[in-house]
């Protein structure tokens, strides 16, 4: 009809199942795609589906490199909704002129509560317990069953004293521990006056900790981080955390260190494979496991995922966003 004009709204898509309040962000502005039978997305779906699309929310599980980027020519920004971004080629799309956000912040607490979570059942065996009780094993109390390990006044080794290490090491105050701490850039005098912690190089830290806890980010310099020769370092009696990202840890090492008792045991929330799990760890009741949950509350995701459309929507009108992960490419 003459005179009548329709607005087109820029496309975008929503990879996977979020909250509908995160989506109804998105639904002000833009047209959503979305996926809400969280089915993931093969590499080659991805890209046909990021046909014609301004932007993308994405999790760490979608993978953004090159090859996609060459083939989405619309796309101006990719939202991840999580703060780590290994699983973006960052400067493979500030090439392509893409922004780059995520969701920093919000999730260091509960982070730092889900870390607590396996060194505590790690050390007293608690999944292991409550699993021989589920299987009517328990025929009544004994003086020496599930004897663990105790946790206070113990030393706690933290690899990375980020925004996620120091609430771990705020945590340790309340069970009067020593804290140690390694990383590639010394803390000020303050923030180790005020978290009790102190600074070590790698091998003081892993020879000297009952609990090893990996907070540093993935990349070139953090891959095996924790591999032979540094499981050999550690005490036959400490225990090994990891809730940052899988490859930290060389998963098929630590198998071994721990069937040659060279230290006594892991609790791990992310691996090298996702979601595959080296065999060998699923049948030790000496490591406990979970499925990269360590973000999982209901109010930490709710706040990633509005975090996540709320830098999509700036991206996409004009504005910065609030999580822009490569400023460079403002520049361009
Ligand atoms: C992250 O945000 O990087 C976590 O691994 C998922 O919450």
């Amino acid at each position: 009809m003459i005179g009548e004009h329709k607005i087109v709204r820029p496309k975008v898509l929503i990879t996977r199942k979020i909250f509908d309040e995160a989506i109804a962000i998105v639904r002000q502005h833009f047209e959503v795609e979305d996926n809400p039978n969280d089915v993931p997305l093969s590499p080659e779906e991805l890209i046909k589906r990021l046909q014609g699309k301004a932007g993308a929310i994405i999790l760490l599980t979608d993978r953004i490199d090159e090859g996609l980027l060459s083939q989405c020519r619309h796309l101006k920004i990719v939202s991840n909704v999580a703060v780590g971004y290994n699983n973006i080629d960052v400067e493979a799309c500030t090439r392509h002129g893409v922004m780059v956000t995520n969701t920093p912040g919000v999730l260091d607490d509960t982070t730092a509560d889900l870390t607590w979570a396996l060194l505590l059942a790690t050390a007293r065996r608690v999944v292991e317990a409550d699993q021989y009780l589920r299987s009517f094993k328990w025929t009544g109390w004994k003086l020496m069953e599930f004897l663990g390990y105790d946790v206070h006044h113990k030393v706690l080794g933290i690899c990375g004293l980020g925004r996620i290490g120091q609430r771990v090491a705020r945590r340790a105050r309340g069970f009067d521990m020593q804290v140690l701490y390694t990383d590639v850039v010394r803390a000020s005098p303050l923030t180790e006056k005020e978290l009790g912690a102190r600074f070590v190089d790698k091998k003081t830290l892993l020879a000297e900790s009952d609990f090893v806890t990996l907070h540093v980010s993935l990349g070139p310099q953090t891959t095996h981080y924790i591999s032979t020769a540094e499981l050999a370092l550690m005490k036959p009696t400490a225990i090994l955390i990891n809730a940052s990202r899988g490859p930290v840890v060389d998963e098929k090492a630590l198998v071994q260190a721990l069937r040659d008792g060279k230290i006594a045991g892991a609790g791990l929330d992310v691996y090298e494979r996702e979601p595959e799990v080296e065999p060998a760890l699923l049948k030790m009741k000496n490591v406990v496991l979970v499925p990269h949950i360590a973000s999982a509350s209901r109010e930490t995701r709710l706040r990633m995922a509005t975090m996540a459309a709320e830098n999509l929507v700036a991206g996409l009108t004009g504005k910065r966003p609030p999580n822009l992960v490569n400023e460079e490419v403002l520049s361009l």
